[in-house]
């Protein structure tokens, strides 16, 4: 062969590498690690949003470094409620997956699982399955996209702090450098619109879902969605299947409700078609991650309130309940598993309105020809579910849009209910039973709810609030031990 003829042929080689080794850190999907334990799975593993939504493992960790004024306090992600554990490499609610190059994405654990101190000085018990009262879901988006809007968003900055973590081989850091780290930045900034109409600022442990699903499945603007509400419990949900599961009931299939949440958060079709062609096969070398979230939601339990409770008070409490609220919130109580009419129940109608009908009939026709399919998602008549109070101790902000912080509040009359209050601090106040909502740390540490901003009103929800102030201190004290 010529001497042309071999320098085409080394030439063609190392193109082929290159090629091969782009792909490979591109696209390819690694096997997916598996959590031995139900829950771990729950809190790091995956539900297909790093594809669509993932951003590159070594870019998401340094960036806390490069942009701390982007987060409110010190601390990096934990700075917005991002919880990490002992032991593990990932925090709660963020899970890593190899496409091509290890991506982190978000899963359910992230608005699902709450942090609770007795004390400041405690460590932070943790309960995987309750709403996520301390987490900044959109606080989180918009780190993100204030990072890529930022001029030192560039390759030299980032794999220079990178270099401080790892040494990053050759070809990699050509690949961050003309690659990963140019379309991060692009994703990134396109997700400045997905939250840009939800009105008003999530704050804390609340996501508008609705406007979520209008951008990321249904490829609508989020437009001026005011659909933003308080993260639910996950407490044996298979018992209500049938009935209604979201705040305003607009879908009765646990299945369809898991998927969907899934989808919302960035999963692909592609991977919803891998993950349901699996979803019967628990011993598939790959089981459906789903499924598995889903078969530990449908019997996660309540845990117990872990401080002191006065017994004998809390059995005349519990006289009150029978005769006072359980005709909505017990399971066998004859107003249970529908949506009390927002006339006569009088919370803010802002986020039952907020899901439309249309968005029902988006929803159902959304899985066209996939195996998988949302048939159910409806439009109820406008109110919202009265949800069990099953550990109701940790769904503190309460009602729907979380406007009101503690179980004593609820029970003041709705003009005597704190008008202003911070949510997202952890520490537990015993005696109002929720998270203490003011002074300095909470301030510090939390985001300020405004109850007069649209959608966020603490009105409504009278019951229990004419009560004698005994009755309602033993009612209070009943409400811990469920
Ligand atoms: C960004 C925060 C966020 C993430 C992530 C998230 N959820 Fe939720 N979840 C919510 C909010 C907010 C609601 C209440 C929605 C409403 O009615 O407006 C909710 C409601 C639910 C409900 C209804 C519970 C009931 O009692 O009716 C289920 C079930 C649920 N989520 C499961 C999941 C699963 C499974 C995942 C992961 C695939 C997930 N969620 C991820 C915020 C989140
Ligand atoms: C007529 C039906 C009805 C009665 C009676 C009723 N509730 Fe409710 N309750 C609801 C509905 C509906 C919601 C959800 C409202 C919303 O979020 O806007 C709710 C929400 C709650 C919440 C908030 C739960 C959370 O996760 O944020 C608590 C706590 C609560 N009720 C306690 C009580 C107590 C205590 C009584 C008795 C004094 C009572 N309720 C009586 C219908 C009722």
């Amino acid at each position: 062969m010529s001497r042309l003829g071999w320098i085409l042929v080394v030439l063609v080689l190392l193109l082929g590498a290159a090629g091969l080794h782009t792909y490979y850190r591109l696209y390819r999907v690694a096997p997916v690690q598996q959590f031995e334990s139900a829950e771990d799975h729950f809190l790091y593993g995956s539900v297909g949003t790093e594809e669509r939504r993932g951003v590159p493992y070594w870019i998401w960790l340094v960036l806390p470094r490069i942009f701390p004024e982007y987060l409110p306090a010190p601390g990096g992600y934990a700075s917005i409620g991002i919880i990490a554990r002992d032991g593990h490499e990932m925090p709660i609610g963020l899970s890593k997956v190899e496409i091509g190059v290890p991506r982190v994405g978000v899963n359910c654990a992230f608005c699902h699982t709450a942090m609770v101190r007795a004390r400041p000085s405690d460590v932070p018990m943790v309960y995987p399955g309750a709403p996520a009262h301390q987490a900044g879901a959109q606080e989180y988006l918009r780190f993100l996209v204030a990072a890529a809007s930022d001029a030192r968003f560039t390759a030299d900055t980032i794999l220079g702090e990178i270099a401080r973590n790892v040494k990053l081989s050759w070809p990699d850091q050509l690949l961050y450098r003309f690659v990963l780290i140019p379309d991060t930045r692009r994703a990134l900034r396109r997700l400045a619109d997905e939250t840009a109409g939800s009105l008003p600022a999530w704050g804390r442990g609340r996501a508008d879902l609705v406007g979520r699903a209008r951008f990321t499945l249904l490829d609508q603007p989020a437009g001026a969605s005011h659909g933003a509400a308080d993260a639910m419990p996950l407490w044996h949900l298979q018992r209500r299947n049938g009935h209604g599961y979201q705040w305003d009931g607009s879908n009765p299939s646990l299945e369809e409700v898991v998927r969907s949440a899934a989808v919302i958060e960035g999963a692909s079709t592609a991977w919803m078609d891998r993950d349901f062609a699996v979803w019967d096969r628990s011993d598939a070398r790959q089981p459906s991650s789903l499924r598995r979230v889903f078969d530990y939601l449908s019997d996660l339990q309540p845990p117990k309130y872990p401080f002191p409770v006065d017994v004998a008070l809390a059995a005349t409490g519990a006289a009150t309940y029978a005769a006072t609220c359980a005709q909505c919130h017990e399971p066998n109580g004859g107003r249970a598993g529908t949506a009390i009419p927002i006339g006569e129940l009088g919370t803010d109608r802002t986020r039952t309105d907020a899901w439309t009908a249309g968005d029902a009939e988006a929803f159902n026709s959304f899985a066209g020809t996939h195996a998988w399919k949302f048939e159910r998602f409806r439009k109820p008549a406008p109110g919202y579910v009265a949800p069990r109070l099953d550990g109701v101790w940790l769904n503190a902000p309460y009602l729907h849009n979380g406007s009101v912080p503690t179980l004593g509040d609820l029970l003041e009359a709705p003009g005597d209910r704190p008008a202003r209050f911070w949510r997202g601090y952890d520490v537990y106040d015993q005696v109002r039973v929720g998270f203490v909502g003011d002074g300095a740390e909470a301030r510090r540490l939390g985001t300020l709810f405004d109850v007069t901003q649209p959608g966020n009103a603490a009105t409504g929800h009278i019951y229990g609030t004419t009560l004698p102030a005994e009755e309602k201190r033993a009612l209070v004290e009943y409400l811990k031990t469920r």
